[in-house]
C-alpha cells in the first residue's frame, strides 16, 4: 500500500439523482445472481463455523488485510467474528487474530446472501471502506446501489460503514431511510485507533473520515 493517498475525485458533488428509484427497484425484488464456483468453499467453512459456534455474529465486510477483524474479535469476545475479502491477496497478509475469529476469501455479497437464507441475524455489521467508486456511472458497484443492498437490512444488528468519501456514507444513509432505517451520519473521530490500514492511511494523508450507523431489526 502506498504511504499516501489522494482524495475521492468524482465529478458527483452530491447523492446520485438516481439513487432513490435504484434502491427501491432493489427492493422490490431478490438479488438472483446464481452463486459464484469460487465462493462455494467460503461458504462451505462458514456453514461449519456457525453449526459450531451457536452465538453472536458479527461480520467485517470488505475486511482487507483483516486489522479490524482482529480489533472487532477482542472487543466482541463472546462471538464469532468473521472478517471476508475476495482478494487472496489481502488475505495472504492477514493480521494475527483471536481465536473467536474466521476469515473467509469471497465476495461479500454472497456471504450476506447464504447467512439471511440460513436466517443468521448479525449482532453487528461493519464495513469499512468499501472501494468507492466514485464515476456516477459506477452507483450500482456501490454497497447501497447493489442488488444485494436489502440483505444488510435482513440481517439486522448493528451497521456501521465508513469511508473517506462523504458523498459514499450520505448515500448510505439516504438508501437506509428510502427503506425505512433511520441512521446517523458523523465524522470519526480523529483520536480513536485506527480500525483499519486504509483509515490508517486516510488519517496519515490528512483525510477527515465519515461513518454512517443505524441499529437494525
Ligand atoms: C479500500 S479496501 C479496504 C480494506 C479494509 N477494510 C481497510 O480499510 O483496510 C476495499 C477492500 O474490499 C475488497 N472488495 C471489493 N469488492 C469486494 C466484494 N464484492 N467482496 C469482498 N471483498 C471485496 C477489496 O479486495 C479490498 O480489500
Amino acid at each position: 500500500m502506498q504511504a499516501s493517498s489522494s482524495k475521492v475525485h468524482s465529478s458527483q458533488a452530491g447523492v446520485h439523482p438516481g439513487l432513490p428509484a435504484l434502491v427501491k427497484r432493489h427492493a422490490s425484488s431478490s438479488w438472483r445472481k446464481p452463486a459464484q464456483q469460487v465462493d462455494l468453499p467460503a461458504l462451505d467453512l462458514l456453514d461449519k463455523a456457525l453449526d459450531k459456534h451457536r452465538g453472536p455474529v458479527v461480520l467485517d465486510s470488505f475486511c482487507g488485510t483483516g486489522q479490524s477483524t482482529a480489533i472487532l474479535a477482542a472487543r466482541y469476545d463472546n462471538a464469532l467474528v468473521i472478517g471476508v475479502d475476495k482478494s487472496s491477496h489481502r488475505l495472504d497478509r492477514r493480521h494475527a487474530a483471536p481465536d473467536n475469529s474466521l476469515f473467509l476469501q469471497a465476495h461479500c455479497e454472497a456471504i450476506w446472501r447464504h447467512l439471511v437464507a440460513r436466517e443468521q441475524k448479525l449482532l453487528a455489521h461493519y464495513l469499512l471502506y468499501p472501494n468507492p467508486w466514485p464515476k456516477p456511472g459506477h452507483l450500482s458497484r456501490r454497497v447501497h446501489g447493489h442488488p444485494a443492498f436489502p440483505l444488510i437490512l435482513a440481517l439486522g444488528g448493528y451497521v456501521e460503514l465508513r469511508s473517506n468519501w462523504q458523498v459514499y456514507v450520505e448515500e448510505c444513509g439516504v438508501a437506509l431511510h428510502l427503506l425505512g432505517q433511520p441512521s446517523r451520519i458523523a465524522v470519526v473521530p480523529g483520536d480513536q485507533e485506527a480500525l483499519t490500514l486504509f483509515e490508517h492511511k486516510y488519517r496519515e494523508s490528512g483525510h477527515q473520515l465519515w461513518s454512517v450507523t443505524a441499529t437494525l431489526p
